[in-house]
């Protein structure tokens, strides 16, 4: 059997784990809102129609943050149809995804949901067709306390206390042609700069996010993040990145070394805001938000435009594979890699498009194979990222060369010290064996070890057999005189959790 060998050791942090890190996304889009996490009349729903069965696996998926309402929604939308007595509330049309908007969930609708949800909100500002007033409307009627028409008619809406969104996305994917309203880098970091300067005088306490490119492809790639970074580097805190990733041609290998493709988006927009912070003589930092990453199939799309006018309607509802699973969790283990630059993350979307949360509309809900490693991952990866360098056998791809065939990544938890190892193997045909070394961690035990695999890596959950694809424990795995051991079968993801045999042992060692 193959090896693959690295050492963890708590004397090489990479940076604490932000839990925003594992967020996630809604957007007015198919049947990520209508039928997904809001259905008045399904038998699960609540008294404000929130799917109660959607909202129990969206506690077990575990995001922390959720972004809303768009994507490509947001760059043509009036916040101010969806507030106030349903019946008042204007159809509109909704140019990204060429549907008629009921207006039925809107801004009150969705922080309720994040309050039921127990997520923090992350809210875009429509900075394609509209600009700086209503944006700091929008945050008005959010934040403000009281005393103005804005924060007055939220109170009469029903909200009597602020509702207090800290993190705000000026806009979405302005770079993209596609984008209603799309402009210049030019065009945009000016409108971001005056939008962000005129939002904190309305909150001091808002961060805010700056677009980036809409994926690493871009011929704009790099170049905008400079313009637009240029005009607004100490007024935002964060510039955005977003990725889908597909096995184009059919080029499975390349396809499950989508992380590096992450990895090097990652540190290519880290370097070029570093060196825009450093012609502007700022000691200040900018973070990355990933707010949109995936799996998606964009071959069972047809493309916005030959869209005609519809109501609520399935769009890019893909079915998640095994293959796609374990893409997602190497790009979560990308993620956490470069935990010292990416602050925020969000799995798009969150039901039903894209999505690691499927329904049927007045019948159940399930969790797609991706469900898995995004929720064991924000429920076990938290603490701090560990450098860890896998060193092992590479597989030769198409798009990125020469791979290693297993990546990994682990966690420490500083207070109790219990360590999480994340590692996928990516090998089609062969298993590998993980060889790490924790000497550096004496006093470990192995307390939970699973895999998500299957002889046919073709393997989906459906509405049928919801189960089909679950982490299952990892057999062939041991931990003994500071090696940890385990055979990762090919095309998996896998998490080994290891605990501090006797707590009071890394209190000693922690203390000093
Ligand atoms: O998540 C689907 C779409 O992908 C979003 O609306 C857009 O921002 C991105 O292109």
């Amino acid at each position: 059997m193959q090896v693959t060998r690295f050492s963890i050791d708590p004397g090489f942090p990479v940076a604490p784990v932000d839990p925003r890190l594992f967020g996630s996304f809604v957007e007015h889009m198919g049947r990520c809102v209508y039928t997904g996490v809001f259905e008045p009349g399904h038998p699960a729903a609540d008294a404000d129609g929130f799917r109660a069965d959607v909202l129990d696996l969206v506690r077990e998926l575990g995001p922390t943050i959720v972004r809303y309402p768009g994507g490509n929604f947001v760059s043509g939308y009036r916040w101010e149809d969806g507030v106030g007595p349903l019946e008042k509330r204007p159809r509109r049309l909704d140019l990204a995804w060429r549907t008629v908007e009921s207006n039925h969930f809107g801004i009150d609708e969705f922080l309720r949901w994040c309050g039921a949800a127990g997520v923090e909100p992350m809210v875009a500002v429509n900075l394609g067709t509209r600009g700086v007033a209503e944006a700091t409307d929008l945050l008005e009627y959010c934040n403000h306390p009281a005393g103005t028409a804005l924060s007055d008619l939220r109170r009469s809406n029903g909200t009597e206390k602020p509702h207090a969104v800290k993190v705000w996305c000026l806009g979405n994917e302005l770079d993209g042609p596609w984008q209603v309203g799309h402009k210049t880098a030019r065009e945009y970091g000016r409108l971001a700069a005056e939008t962000a300067r005129a939002m904190r005088m309305v909150d001091a306490n808002v961060e805010l996010v700056a677009v980036g490119s809409s994926n690493s492809s871009m011929p704009t790639f790099g170049a905008w993040e400079d313009t637009v970074l240029e005009e607004c580097y100490d007024l935002v805190d964060y510039v955005s990145l977003h990725n889908y990733y597909e096995p184009l041609d059919d080029d499975v290998d390349s396809f499950l070394a989508s992380g590096v493709d992450l990895d090097r988006a990652i540190q290519a927009i880290a370097a070029t805001a570093d060196a825009v912070g450093a012609r502007l003589r700022s000691s200040k930092q900018i973070k990355l938000s990933v707010d949109e990453w995936n799996v998606w199939h964009h071959r069972h799309f047809s493309g916005q435009h030959a869209l005609d006018w519809a109501g609520r309607r399935e769009l890019i509802e893909d079915r998640y594979d095994v293959t796609d699973a374990v893409v997602v969790g190497s790009l979560l283990i990308s993620l956490l890699r470069n935990a010292d630059r990416v602050a925020i993350a969000c799995q798009a979307q969150l039901v039903n498009v894209i999505a690691p949360v499927m329904t049927r509309p007045d019948g159940p809900a399930w969790r797609q194979t991706v469900f898995h490693p995004f929720a064991q991952a924000a429920r076990h990866a938290r603490g701090t990222v560990l450098r860890v360098e896998p060193r092992g056998p590479v597989v030769d791809t198409a798009r990125f060369g020469p791979v290693p065939v297993v990546d990994a990544t682990a966690t420490v938890d500083p207070e109790t010290g219990d360590l999480t190892v994340l590692a996928v193997n990516r090998s089609r045909t062969e298993t590998v064996q993980m060889d790490a070394d924790v000497r550096s961690m004496p006093g470990l035990r192995l307390a939970a070890a699973t895999t998500l695999t299957s002889d046919d890596p073709t393997t989906r959950n459906t509405e049928e057999q919801p189960d089909a694809v679950t982490p299952q424990p990892l057999r062939e795995v041991s931990l003994a005189e500071g090696r940890l051991l385990a055979a990762l079968p090919p095309v998996s993801w896998n998490v080994l959790r290891l605990r501090v045999a006797d707590p009071a042992t890394h209190h000693k060692e922690h203390d000093r």
